[in-house]
């Protein structure tokens, strides 16, 4: 998505060889024109499958969820969480992920009273590196008995094996931007209309 890509050029910074630095309009602050664009851009690729409802995980995912569901006719967006609520309640789905980025292993949870059995959902987050978060999200929609109709990603890191895993087991995934490389502070992409 163009857009996007030029989002990533003029106002991301590569850190090291693994690290693309987006806070100005997607993990700080938020170009809500641009979220809305991108959600469109989901809502396009798999409004023909009828989602039911938008799953992410929190914090970041969350915006382009909203953006996603409301271009899909103001579906249900449902986020897993990351910490426990002292007064939680029903019937949790918990999945450890371990995140390489950050060098820890974290829970992410869902109530399932959110995700109906038979419920086709759609899954969107902003970020794809090693796919731990969708593997923690894909297990949790398994065990509601929910159909994973598709993946809709911001920015997918071709250089980490999270893409590649998704498409291997054939599900349908959509990266706006997909990053081939970080080399210099410079950021390499791949030809997303080839996907
Ligand atoms: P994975 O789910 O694909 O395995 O990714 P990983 O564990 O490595 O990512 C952990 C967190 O770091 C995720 O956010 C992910 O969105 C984010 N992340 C991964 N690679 C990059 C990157 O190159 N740049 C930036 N800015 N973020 C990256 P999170 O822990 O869920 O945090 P948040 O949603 O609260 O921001």
């Amino acid at each position: 998505m163009q857009a996007l890509i030029e989002a990533i050029r003029s106002q991301g910074h590569g850190v090291g060889s693994q690290i693309v630095k987006v806070d100005s309009f997607l993990n700080h602050r938020l170009d809500t024109g641009l979220l809305y664009e991108m959600g469109k851009a989901f809502a396009l690729r798999y409004a023909d499958e009828h989602p039911d409802l938008v799953l992410t995980v929190e914090a970041s995912g969350i915006a382009l969820a909203l953006a996603t569901a409301h271009a899909l006719g103001d579906i249900p967006v449902v986020f897993a969480k990351k910490s426990a609520a002292a007064n939680q309640s029903g019937d949790m789905a918990e999945e450890k992920i371990f995140s390489f980025t950050r060098g820890q292993e974290c829970v992410i949870r869902v109530d399932l009273r959110y995700i109906p059995a038979g419920s086709k959902v759609l899954i969107v987050d902003d970020f794809l590196a090693n796919g731990e978060a969708l593997r923690g999200l894909i297990a949790i929609l398994k065990r509601a008995g929910a159909h994973l109709i598709g993946v809709g990603i911001a920015i997918e890191k071709g250089f980490q094996p999270g893409g590649q895993a998704l498409r291997a087991q054939g599900i349908p995934l959509l990266s706006l931007a997909v990053i081939e490389e970080i080399r210099d502070g410079h950021i390499r992409f791949r030809d997303t209309d080839q996907h």
